[in-house]
C-alpha cells in the first residue's frame, strides 16, 4: 500500500510545485511508482512546470463527473515509473465535489503506486483540509521570509489538527550568504517558529526559473546545483538515512 504525500505552504509562490515536480522525477529515479498529482484545481500550472501540457486531453474534473475513466486522464510514464494526475476543474463544475472526488479516487489509487505526491493549493482552505485528511504525510514548503515561515506554521498547525503524523519542511530558495550576514532568518529560527522538523534546503538558484519556462526539471540541466538537493529530499523521503545535504 502506498503513502499519500501532501506538499503544503500556506503563503503561494514559496515553490511547492517546482518542488513537487523535481521530488517527484527523482523518487521515480529511485525506482518508486509514483503518482504526481495537480490539486490546484482553479489555478493548475504543474502540467506546465513538468512540461507536458500539450498531453493533457481530460482531467481530474471529468474524471469526477464520470466524463472518462481515470486511466485516461492520468498521463503515463512522464518519466521512467512517474504517472501525473491532472487537476483544474471545467466551468461549471462545482469545486468542493471535485476535491472529494478526487479524494475518493486518490484513496483507491493507493495500491497502485509507492507513493502519491499531491501539489495543493496556497493557503489552509477546505481543499488543503480535505486532502489533508487523506494523507499519510505532509510536506511544508516555505522560503526564509517571515511571512511565509509563519504561513507555513498554519499550514503545519492544520495538518497536524488532521492527525497526520509525519510532517516535514522544506525551506526553498535558501541563500547561505544572506544568512551568514544576519540578513536572513537563519534554518534554526526557521524550525522553530514552522514547528517542523527539517527535511531538506533548497538554494536559490536561477536555473530553476529560467529552465521552468521551458518545462525543464532541474535533473535535465547541467550543474545544476538545485538537482542535488531534489535527489537528496527524495531519498530522506524514502527513508534513506542520507545526511542533510549542505551546499555551503
Ligand atoms: N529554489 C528556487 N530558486 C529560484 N526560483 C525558484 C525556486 N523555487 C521556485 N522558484 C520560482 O518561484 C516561482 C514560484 O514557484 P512555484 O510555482 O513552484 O510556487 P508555488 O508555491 O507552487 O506557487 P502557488 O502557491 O501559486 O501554487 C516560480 O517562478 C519558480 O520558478
Ligand atoms: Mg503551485
Amino acid at each position: 500500500m502506498g503513502r499519500i504525500i501532501t506538499v503544503i505552504s500556506g503563503k503561494g509562490g514559496v515553490g511547492k510545485s517546482t518542488f513537487s515536480a523535481n521530488a517527484a522525477v527523482f523518487l521515480s529515479k529511485l525506482n518508486k511508482r509514483i503518482l504526481l498529482v495537480d490539486a490546484d484545481i482553479n489555478l493548475n500550472n504543474l502540467d506546465l512546470i513538468m512540461g507536458i501540457q500539450d498531453q493533457i486531453i481530460f482531467n481530474a474534473s471529468d474524471v469526477v463527473h464520470k466524463r472518462c475513466n481515470a486511466g485516461k486522464a492520468i498521463i503515463k510514464n512522464v518519466f521512467d515509473g512517474l504517472d501525473f494526475f491532472p487537476g483544474s476543474i471545467n466551468p461549471g463544475d462545482d469545486p468542493t465535489e471535485v476535491v472529494a472526488g478526487i479524494c475518493e479516487l486518490l484513496k483507491e489509487l493507493k495500491g497502485d503506486y509507492d507513493i502519491i505526491l499531491i501539489d495543493c493549493p496556497s493557503g489552509v482552505d477546505s481543499t488543503v483540509r480535505a486532502l489533508a485528511k487523506i494523507s499519510d504525510a505532509s510536506i511544508v514548503v516555505t522560503t526564509p521570509d517571515l511571512t511565509a515561515i509563519r504561513d507555513a506554521n498554519r499550514a503545519a498547525i492544520l495538518v497536524y489538527g488532521e492527525k497526520t503524523e509525519d510532517v516535514r519542511l522544506v525551506v526553498n530558495r535558501v541563500r547561505p550568504k544572506l544568512i551568514e550576514k544576519g540578513l536572513a532568518p537563519d534554518i534554526d529560527e526557521i524550525i522553530d517558529n514552522t514547528e517542523v522538523q527539517l527535511l531538506g534546503l533548497i538554494p536559490e538558484d536561477i536555473k530553476i526559473q529560467i529552465y521552468s519556462n521551458k518545462g525543464i526539471l532541474a535533473h535535465q540541466v547541467k550543474k545544476s546545483r538545485s538537482a542535488k538537493a531534489f535527489e537528496n529530499i527524495s531519498q530522506r523521503i524514502t527513508g534513506q538515512e542520507v545526511p542533510l545535504y549542505k551546499f555551503w
